[in-house]
This record gives structure tokens, C-alpha cells and sequence, in this order.
């Protein structure tokens, strides 16, 4: 009866080249349609108002504030222009308290910028901005915002595990400015930027080649550059670039070509935000693990897995976090060691009496059908965003290259799932087109990416041309 399950939960997510291309036509056709009108698709494609990305050029000392990934940062950098570059950068991690991820908008931005304050009083002497002048930040808030301009913007929505209610409508920009001033702090925000925006920002700043950039992370999501005649729903002035980078939002994503089951039904109708980011559900890494729960709980309750009972644990939404799905997948040694600690540790369930190898096996191959399908469909996505660029095929033996940053834990942790990512791109795009395609890691990319965005949206800069 387990193998049933499995066989039936394998087929249904499956992803065969045919299908993933359809995906990617999708994907392609509601940017289209998402860059035509404000709520034209699922796709919200929002208007970044970054219109130049870095030139190397940036100069002085500008702080980065980086909220809603797994850990929120704050980021000194300190950029040196052409010859020197990115002099010197520190940062400090910080958990946000689970409480405040569903509490209220004063209680989480307090938090944030009592963060800052504290890191800023670690500022050594030669390292204050010049007398006279206010520090200058780049946000980067990694949610949908409804931007107004570099500099403000609304929350649209939260996602992944936020919750905080009055904070929705609100120009973020303000709740974190008036944070700032209650902790006493004196410092203006000069850019807030979605993670994907300051990612492709620091991936283009090392590698002019850099068009788009993905986020694998807690939640997925892509920007790229687009050609602003190209944007229709934009009705301001034509940035002298001619380009615009656009925050897709692509965890909202949604097609009747997804490889959807059951288990994504469930999960979707238990979350924080249901019918919303049903392609984030299905390949990011807050919910990876979910779904893996999901499906070995329907293995213990009808094909008693693990006994005539279910273990408790196992009932329990989220328990089962991605790192540890992955290290499951990983287990390389031969009685699966890792997964049996696992499902101990996690699980409660008992090494000896109750999981045998064959069952250990089964778990694996959960865990790879799970990732498997995540990778692929991430693949799919950004093949749509090479087609909208008339990147996916090689044009009178034309060899622009192209390059698509990414960045996030699962993308850096997860290697099964990064491995099978690459090699579905490659067999997407073929042989020809993949030699113009690169794809590298921007590491912390989008701290720098906000810091370089600040840094030439700075309140200075003109006086200093
Ligand atoms: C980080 C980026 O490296 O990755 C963040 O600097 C981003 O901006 C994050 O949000 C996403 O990854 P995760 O796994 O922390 O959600
Ligand atoms: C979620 C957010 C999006 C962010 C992504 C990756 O999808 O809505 O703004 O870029 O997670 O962190």
C-alpha cells in the first residue's frame, strides 16, 4: 500500500521535459500579460524604479537592512569606486522572534531598527560618513510591495510566515522611518528594494552579463531587466537607460501545466495565506519539507509505516523543515543512518523496531520526488523569463551571453535540489543556447545590491557631480 502511495504521489509530479516547456510558455505569457495592465495576471511584475543598475562607480560608506529571508541582516559596506570597489562590508544576523512575525507593525519595526541602532554604535571612528551628512540606507524588504517610487512603497501582501496585519497598505519605508526615529537613530532610506532587485543589482555590479536574478530561498522569486518601451502598464517618464528592472513576484505564479497534488491542496487550504504564491508553495524551501510530512502522513495513517499508530510528531504541520529533508536526501551511507537520527531526533519514531531500510529508502525517495519537482519547475521559470528576453535561442549564431544570479538557502544548501536545478536548464535550453547562459551564485548579492542602490540614489549625489 506505501509503495501505491508513493507511485501515485510520483506520477503526479511529474515534470517531463514537454511539460516544464509548457510552464515556461506560461510563465512567458503572463509576464506579458502582468507588464500589460495592474492586475492583468497573477503575475504582478512590479515596477522596480530601478532604472541603473551599479556601474562600480558607488562611493562612501552606506548601511543595508535585509528583512525576509531566514534571518533579517544589517550590512556596513563600504564602497570604493572603480578602483577599489566594495572596500570593506560587515554584517551582523539576527533571528526575528517568531511572536513578532504575526504581531504588530510597531513591535516588529522597533525590533528592527533597535537592530540597526545597535550595530551602527559599532561604527569605529574612520568609519562615520562625512560630518554634515545622514547615514543613508538601502532596505531591502523581501515582500510584495507596490513600489511609489526608489524610495517607498506599499505592502501588498505578506508571505511566507509573516502575518502582521497593519502593516498591510502601509508605506513600509515610513513604519521603518519611524522605527528609526524612535531609536533615536539618525538615517534616511534611500532605496527599498525586493531581494531579487538588490541581487541582480550586486550580480551585475561583478558580472555585466547579469540580467535576471532568483531567489531559492524561504520563499522563490526572480527579477530581471526589461526594456521600459516593453512595460505598457508604465506610464511615467522613459528612463534615459531605457530599461527597468521588474520584481516578477513569481511565487504567485499559477497554471493549470503545475504538476499540483493532493498534499499541495492540503497545504495550501492549512496556510497563512491560502490560494496565494501556489508556485512558491510547490519549490520553495518553507514548505519542501511540509510536503514531505504531508505525504509520509498519509503513508502512517493508511499504510501504517510506522506502526499501528501515527507518531504524534508526525501530525504536526511544519515540523519537518527542509535542511532536514535535505540531509535525508543526502544520506550516503548505507543503512541510511542519517535518515533513521532524523526520524528519531524529529520524528520520535525508533531507530530499530520501527523503520527498516526498505522503509528508510522509501522516506529517500519521498524526499527526491519532493525536490526533484522543485528544482525542475524552478528551471521552467527561468527558461520563461530567457524566453521573454529572446534569450533561449541562439539567433544567427549570436553569442550574447547571459547570466542569472541566484541566491537563497536552498539554492547554496540544498545541492541534490541546485544540481538538479542546473541540469533541467540545460536540458530545457539545449546544447547551443546553454552556452550563453551562465548561472552563478551572488552570495549576500542583495545586502551589497541595496547598499550599491543607495549608494546612487544617495541625497548627495548630485551635489557631487
Ligand atoms: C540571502 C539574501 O542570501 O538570501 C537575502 O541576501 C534573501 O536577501 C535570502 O532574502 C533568501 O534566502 P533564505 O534561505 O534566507 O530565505
Ligand atoms: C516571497 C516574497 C518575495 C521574495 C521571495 C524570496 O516570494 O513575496 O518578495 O522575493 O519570497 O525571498
Amino acid at each position: 500500500r506505501a509503495l501505491s502511495i508513493l507511485t501515485e504521489f510520483e506520477e503526479k509530479c511529474g515534470t517531463p521535459s514537454s511539460k516544464l516547456k509548457q510552464v515556461a510558455d506560461a510563465m512567458t505569457v503572463e509576464m506579458h500579460a502582468g507588464l500589460a495592465s495592474e492586475g492583468g495576471s497573477k503575475l504582478k511584475m512590479i515596477i522596480s524604479y530601478v532604472d541603473n543598475l551599479p556601474t562600480g562607480d558607488e562611493k562612501g560608506l552606506f548601511y543595508a537592512l535585509d528583512l525576509g529571508g531566514t534571518n533579517f541582516r544589517v550590512l556596513r559596506v563600504h564602497l570604493g569606486g572603480k578602483e577599489s570597489r566594495v572596500v570593506k562590508q560587515e554584517f551582523e544576523e539576527v533571528s526575528i522572534p517568531p511572536h513578532l512575525m504575526t504581531g504588530s507593525s510597531d513591535e516588529l519595526f522597533d525590533y528592527i531598527a533597535s537592530a540597526l541602532a545597535k550595530f551602527v554604535a559599532t561604527e569605529s571612528d574612520s568609519q562615520h560618513v562625512s560630518p554634515g551628512r545622514q547615514r543613508e540606507l538601502g532596505f531591502t524588504f523581501s515582500f510584495p510591495v507596490r513600489q511609489t517610487s526608489i524610495s517607498s512603497g506599499t505592502l501588498i501582501k505578506w508571505t511566507k510566515g509573516f502575518a502582521v496585519e497593519d502593516t498591510v497598505g502601509q508605506d513600509v519605508v515610513g513604519e521603518l522611518t519611524k522605527a528609526i526615529e524612535r531609536a533615536g537613530l539618525d538615517m534616511r532610506v534611500a532605496a527599498l528594494v525586493n531581494d531579487t532587485v538588490g541581487t541582480l543589482a550586486g550580480g551585475r555590479y561583478n558580472n555585466p552579463d547579469v540580467a535576471a536574478a532568483v531567489i531559492l530561498g524561504t520563499g522563490t522569486n526572480a527579477a530581471y531587466v526589461e526594456r521600459a518601451h516593453a512595460i505598457p502598464k508604465w506610464h511615467g517618464l522613459l528612463p534615459k537607460s531605457g530599461e527597468m528592472v521588474i520584481n516578477m513576484e513569481w511565487g504567485n505564479f499559477r497554471s493549470s501545466h503545475l504538476p499540483l497534488t493532493e498534499y499541495d491542496q492540503a497545504l495550501d487550504a492549512g496556510s497563512l495565506n491560502p490560494g496565494e504564491q501556489i508556485f512558491e508553495k510547490m519549490i520553495s524551501g518553507m514548505y519542501l519539507g511540509e510536503i514531505v510530512r504531508r505525504v509520509l502522513c498519509k503513508m502512517a495513517e493508511e499504510a501504517a509505516i510506522f506502526g499501528d499508530a501515527v507518531p504524534p510528531k508526525l501530525k504536526i504541520p511544519f515540523i519537518l523543515r527542509t535542511p532536514h529533508t535535505s540531509a535525508m536526501h543526502h544520506d550516503t551511507s548505507p543503512d541510511l543512518k542519517v535518515v533513521a537520527t532524523k526520524l528519531k531526533d524529529i520524528l520520535e519514531v525508533e531507530y530499530i523496531s520501527n523503520t527498516s531500510l526498505k522503509l528508510r529508502k522509501l522516506i529517500v525517495e519521498v524526499c527526491d520526488i519532493v525536490a526533484t519537482r522543485g528544482a525542475r519547475l524552478s528551471a521552467a521559470g527561468i527558461v520563461g523569463i530567457l524566453k521573454k528576453l529572446g534569450r533561449d535561442t541562439v539567433k544567427d549564431g549570436e553569442k550574447q551571453k547571459s547570466a542569472v544570479a541566484l541566491d537563497g538557502g536552498l539554492y547554496e544548501h540544498y545541492t541534490k535540489f541546485r544540481t538538479c536545478m542546473e541540469n533541467t536548464l540545460w536540458e530545457l535550453l539545449g546544447e547551443e543556447a546553454s552556452e550563453n547562459i551562465a548561472v552563478e551564485h551572488s552570495m549576500d548579492g542583495s545586502g551589497i545590491g541595496a547598499a550599491l542602490l543607495a549608494a546612487s540614489h544617495s541625497q548627495y549625489i548630485e551635489v557631487e557631480e
